[in-house]
């Protein structure tokens, strides 16, 4: 990993954008990693088909931690369907492009758990 990229990273595993939880969300989503025990939980606000609000709140390794910051940043405010479509490989990238393969469970954490809360969303009642 290069050195900015792993600063990067490392800012925002000490000081995570958008951690903690939003008292009047429209959904919350909690999923984890049972074989490392990693949980994120997600508080959603939607507003006009965009993600109007987004915090998250769990406990993990620093990749995890970390992407899942970045995921914040980068999607708040962003319309759902865009949201839905944002892939891996977007994900990797906001990342910097440098996490090993055997990481990539860590840096894709966040954005898995985001698609199954706006699925959940969509098919609740
Ligand atoms: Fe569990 Fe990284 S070790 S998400």
């Amino acid at each position: 990993m290069e050195s900015d990229n792993l600063e990067f990273i490392l800012d925002h595993f000490k000081n995570p954008r958008n951690y903690g939880t939003i008292e009047d969300a429209d959904f919350s989503y909690e999923e984890g990693i049972p074989s490392c025990g990693d949980v994120i939980r997600l508080d959603l606000r939607i507003k006009n088909n965009k993600l109007d609000d987004i915090k998250f709140s769990g406990t993990g390794c620093a990749i995890s931690q970390a992407s899942v910051s970045i995921l914040t940043e980068s999607v708040e405010g962003m319309e759902v369907s865009k949201v839905l479509s944002f892939t891996d490989n977007d994900m990797l990238e906001a990342l910097g492009g440098q996490v090993s393969p055997i990481r990539f469970k860590c840096a894709l954490l966040g954005l898995t758990v985001l698609k199954k809360a706006l699925i959940e969303k969509k098919s609740a009642p």
